[in-house]
């Protein structure tokens, strides 16, 4: 009941017709960082110049420094090709051809900024790359970094019906094979499936750490005493997240990985569990399996914001 096929989502191999009669599978894959100038864009350009399965990285960003964030990563001794391109007139030209699309653009909250002050920038940001996405590589599959996700995955899925949409976020490294449901306040780690195992019985211990996951970000806006959120760790996931997405893209089998995908698995339409990465994308969600009492609880807590969250993104994009 809890896991069904997806339909496939992209075909990414069949760009050009002489791979449809080669043996070997596709390496070389463009990947688009949008956003690529930010807390979290950098450090997640660093990362993708070092994965061999990135031959080319386009880095898009509003910000003038972009340019000159290609160039120094053109310095470092790995094959992938930087091109930087900065400005909506040199959108285009990023995002063509790409494979995948990982999208940090956007503003984090700030103080004094509301929570719809930072909705609406965010969603603007996203449906506009989803747009361009749509005209430039309709095949290519998004990756959506943007803060509030819960309804920026709805956003650019409404606007690229071919659209997979994946948020991986390993906050607590023992955690990071688990998953939960995304985002704070509809986010969960189901501890009773994480691997390794946690092993932990007292009830007490583990309402603190699952509330403790919940707030992961806070933890680190508040070490880095109000000097920024969380972004290194938000680039692993992303890197992460991207590498098993060109893994599966490549013909690898078995690569599974958390993402928010449009799914039946719950009562929402968007949910985040397990799900298998293939040459089309999302192959198959794997559904989040059994949980515990404590764990249902907080999944019925959850599911009435989540939906509403939903709800939010998708009448943004029907306007
Ligand atoms: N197109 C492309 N890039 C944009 C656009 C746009 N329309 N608008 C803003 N940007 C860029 C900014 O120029 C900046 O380089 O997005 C980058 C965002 O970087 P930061 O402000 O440093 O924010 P960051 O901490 O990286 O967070 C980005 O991820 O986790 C979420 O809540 C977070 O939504 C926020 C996003």
């Amino acid at each position: 009941m809890f896991s069904r096929v997806l339909k496939p989502v992209t075909v990414v191999a069949a760009q050009n017709g002489a791979k449809n009669f080669s043996t070997t599978s596709q390496r070389n894959f463009k990947v688009v960082v949008a956003g690529a100038s930010g807390g979290i864009g950098q450090p997640l350009a660093l990362l993708l110049k070092q994965n061999p399965l990135v031959t080319q990285l386009a880095l898009y960003d509003i910000a003038p420094v972009t340019p000159g964030v290609a160039v120094d990563l053109s310095h470092m001794d790995t094959p992938a090709k930087v091109t930087g391109h900065k400005g909506p007139e040199e959108l285009s030209a990023a995002i063509k051809g790409a494979d995948v699309v990982v999208i940090p653009a956007g503003v984090p909250r700030k103080p004094g900024m509301t929570r719809d002050d930072l909705f609406n920038t965010n969603a603007s940001i996203v449906r506009d790359l989803a747009k361009s996405v749509a005209q430039n590589a309709p095949k290519a599959i998004l990756a959506i970094i943007t803060n509030p996700v819960n309804s920026m995955v709805p956003i650019a899925s409404e606007i690229l019906t071919k659209v997979i949409i994946n948020l991986f976020t390993p906050k607590i490294g023992a955690l990071s094979s688990s998953c939960g449901i995304p985002a704070r306040c509809t986010k969960y780690q189901l501890l009773s499936q994480s691997q390794p195992a946690v092993k932990l019985t007292d009830q007490g211990k583990i309402k603190a750490l699952t509330e403790r996951i919940q707030e992961a970000g806070t933890e680190v806006v508040k070490a880095k005493a109000g000097g920024g959120s969380a972004t290194l760790s938000m680039a692993y996931a992303g890197a992460r997240l991207t590498n098993s997405v060109l893994r599966g893209l490549k013909g690898e089998s078995n690569v599974v990985e958390c993402a928010y995908v449009k799914s039946n698995v719950s009562e929402a339409a968007y949910f985040a569990n397990p799900v298998v990465l293939g040459k089309n994308g999302v192959e198959k969600n794997l559904g989040y399996g059994k949980l515990n009492a404590f764990e249902q609880e907080l999944l019925k807590a959850a599911i009435p914001e989540l939906l509403k969250n939903i709800k939010t993104g998708e009448d943004f994009a029907k306007k």
